[in-house]
């Protein structure tokens, strides 16, 4: 059994075989943490807690002087009566403070994991897979339900949680504040790290210790963000990218967020992730519920890798839905760095026979060709094909494509309005705005008012339309610019702070009826690049568009930042041409084909240009990467050496069987008389012999694995090398 109740301790351990969590119900009704981390098998709980009275520390409970919720570790706490810390929950009620009393009322525990309504979430496919505890903390005064929901997964070491508010009493209440999941830590020897970026330069990886106080990251633009993932980890301070402590925490959330820790002066360490409180709160009438987004706890006790492996086995198979799921990705061709919004149909199909003969799988028809859009200012909106660019409509067009054997894949921006459209025309109320002050543009565009019901009605309805007008098997989600004037002309005064929550409500439900709908679709989201490379949007579509940024240089660090928490197969990484659009670097093709094929590999650069020996290459790093996809995209990853700390790096996929593992090794700038490199590789079956790419010459595992495999002294820049090690069997 994953979950134990310990009645006469008060005690709930949670627990697989490596990892357990524990809380203890204190006096009968104050949740407390009482642990987090390595299996234990025999607990003691009540020498786990140690009280004392301290001077300042509000005595919470008149008969225990030693007791207080200023000095607690708790699993949710609240404000304002006794502890001073950040709570996981505020709550105003009618008579206008923010006191509220949850205490223990119940619990259930059961097989299997509850769906959240309306929002993403891990799943289980089969109820022996995990366990759920549920427990109910009540408010009587207010009448409300706190639910707290705990899944331990089996074979997986996650923890998933959430909570919700469950109106059962009589006066409304706002919702000011409202997490997650909230943890205590018992001391504060931590790192933590997070990812962080902008446009063109997404996650980046920064790890600090924790100082006293607060530190946190956050995002108030209406998505997850460019400049921050909903996502951070804490380290033990020793602990590397192979070993040490390490507990990773992610939200299956796209919009606004927090994460936030808070290091107290009892050496406390609180960590909590949610949707962000600023700007936001929610009216919950009696008879409504609450949920909040669900937080993935991962716990790793060999360090980064370990936790990364286990988010990426989680997301790629226990969050990720739909026929792609288990499946390679087609090689794509995309038109937007080879011609932007100038094209017709005879260019488009110069560029698909070249794709196709470079044996190129899918098509993919990027912005520009609805309405009249020749460039970022009109049309957003006006989803109809522009007869003067494809005469032949689209239908003309993929059928077209589908004639060179090759799929037919399209971009859209449903989320997005453009003043010069007949949908803002005809409804200037449909995007989000406040009534009589300006409308921020961002690339001259608004964003439409997905709080609201007919407006996602419209969307469903509209892209139903146009994935039926033409033999569509790949959609590329895009959506360009952050929130401003957050409000909805549908909503009343009360009600304005839930805009961008019921924004992403409303989003979420056209994603999964569009999903249903069209099943067949390989969906891939997009924002700019990786503006919402969050789980939330990987429950809908399973990749994401990285980055803008295709600089194999660049490229390097994004995918590398972005495996901290993702999965190749869900990177979408594209071939560009050189000088690279965002920085002006000229880099090898090879060495962009080798970036690019550590993850979905496509290509988006201007292939009527490519000379005979580049077209050469590209065919060969095609028929290469058939040979390795299936590692890319399903091995376990073993982050080798680290590009932000130097100018080499590596990577290596493994396969979980230790018959076969690909390695990429990168070097961005030659260095003058340089020592040897090994690489240590990892994955791999100590006993076994290996070949590498088809030399005569065998390896065994223990030697990749403990000596190294030895890269060789090239005098260039930008030099990359794939590896492809395959076992031998006598
Ligand atoms: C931003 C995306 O990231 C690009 O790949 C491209 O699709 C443009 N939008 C098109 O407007």
């Amino acid at each position: 059994m994953p979950i134990e109740w310990k009645e006469q301790d008060g005690v709930f351990h949670l627990y697989n075989q490596r990892v357990s969590y524990l809380i203890q119900i204190v006096h009968g009704k104050y949740l407390a943490h009482l642990y987090w981390g390595k299996r234990v098998h025999t607990i003691q709980p009540n020498s786990i807690l140690s009280f004392k009275g301290r001077a300042f520390s509000p005595m919470t409970e008149s008969k225990d002087p030693s007791f207080s919720l200023d000095t607690l570790p708790q699993e949710y706490p609240a404000f304002g009566n006794g502890d001073f810390r950040s709570p996981a929950y505020q709550i105003k009620t009618n008579d206008g403070t923010t006191i509220t009393g949850f205490n223990y009322d119940s619990h259930e525990i059961f097989q299997g994991k509850p769906q959240l309504k309306g929002l993403p979430a891990a799943y289980v496919e089969e109820d022996h897979e995990a366990e759920t505890l549920v427990i109910t903390m009540v408010d009587s005064k207010l009448g409300i339900g706190l639910h707290l929901y705990y899944t331990i997964y089996r074979e997986l070491d996650v923890i998933a949680r959430s909570a919700s508010f469950e109106h059962l009493g009589s006066n409304e209440v706002e919702i000011h504040k409202c997490m997650s999941m909230s943890v205590d830590f018992h001391h504060s020897d931590w790192d933590w790290l997070h990812l962080h970026g902008t446009w063109a330069r997404e996650r980046y990886i920064e790890r600090k210790p924790l100082i006293h106080g607060k530190q946190s990251i956050s995002s108030a633009r209406g998505a997850s963000s460019h400049q921050h993932n909903p996502f951070f980890a804490l380290l033990s301070e020793n602990a590397t990218e192979e070993y040490g402590e390490t507990y990773g925490v992610s939200l299956v959330y796209s919009g606004n967020f927090q994460a936030s820790i808070e290091v107290d002066s009892f050496e406390t360490t609180r960590l909590s992730i949610g949707i962000n409180p600023f700007h936001f709160s929610w009216l919950l009438k009696p008879g409504e519920t609450f949920q909040t987004p669900e937080a993935l706890m991962v716990y790793s006790a060999d360090g980064l890798g370990g936790m990364s492996r286990t988010f990426h086995r989680l997301l790629r198979t226990r969050l990720c839905r739909g026929m792609y799921r288990d499946k390679t990705r087609p090689i794509l061709f995309n038109n937007w760095e080879a011609t932007r919004f100038d094209f017709t149909e005879n260019k488009l199909k110069d560029l698909a026979v070249i794709a196709a003969n470079l044996g190129i799988e899918l098509f993919v028809l990027d912005d520009g060709w609805f309405g009249h859009r020749n460039n970022a200012k009109s049309s957003l909106g006006d989803w109809v094909a522009d007869r003067k660019k494809l005469p032949q409509g689209l239908n003309g067009l993929a059928e077209y494509i589908q004639s060179k054997g090759m799929k037919f894949g399209l971009w859209v921006e449903p989320e997005m309005v453009s003043p010069d459209s007949d949908l803002y025309r005809k409804h200037p109320d449909w995007c989000l705005h406040v009534p009589g002050r300006g409308r921020t543009l961002s690339r001259n565009q608004l964003v439409l008012d997905l709080s609201r019901e007919d407006v996602c009605n419209w969307l469903i309805d509209t892209f139903t339309k146009v994935f039926n007008s033409a033999s569509i098997s790949y959609v590329k989600w895009d959506m360009n610019r952050n929130m401003t004037e957050a409000a909805s002309a549908k909503l009343p005064p009360e009600r304005q702070k839930e805009t961008a929550h019921r924004y992403m409500l409303g989003i979420y439900r056209v994603l999964e009826t569009l999903m249903k709908r069209f099943p067949k679709i390989l969906f891939e989201s997009c924002s700019g690049g990786g503006g919402r490379f969050d789980p939330g949007m990987l429950y809908y579509m399973p990749q994401t568009w990285t980055s803008d940024d295709t600089d194999a240089v660049e490229r390097v660090k994004i995918q590398y930042g972005t495996s901290m928490v993702y999965p190749a197969i869900t990177m979408g990484a594209h071939v560009s041409d050189v000088p690279n659009h965002q920085v002006g670097r000229i880099t090898p093709l090879q060495m962009r084909c080798h970036v690019a094929m550590a993850a979905n590999l496509g290509f988006e650069m201007n292939l009527a240009r490519l000379n005979k020996k580049e077209k050469m290459i590209i065919k060969r790093e095609i028929g290469f990467y058939r040979q390795i996809m299936d590692l890319v995209c399903f091995g376990d990853l073993y982050r080798l050496l680290d590009p932000f700390k130097g100018t080499d790096s590596a990577i290596m996929y493994a396969a979980s069987d230790q018959t076969r593992a690909v390695v990429f090794y990168y070097k961005t700038l030659a260095m003058p008389n340089p020592p040897f490199l090994r690489l240590k590789l990892r994955g791999l079956n100590s006993l076994a012999k290996y070949q590498i790419n088809n030399d005569e010459r065998l390896y065994l595992g223990d030697e990749l694995m403990k000596i190294g495999l030895t890269i060789p002294l090239v005098k260039s820049d930008f030099f990359s090398k794939v590896y492809l090690i395959q076992q031998m069997v006598d």
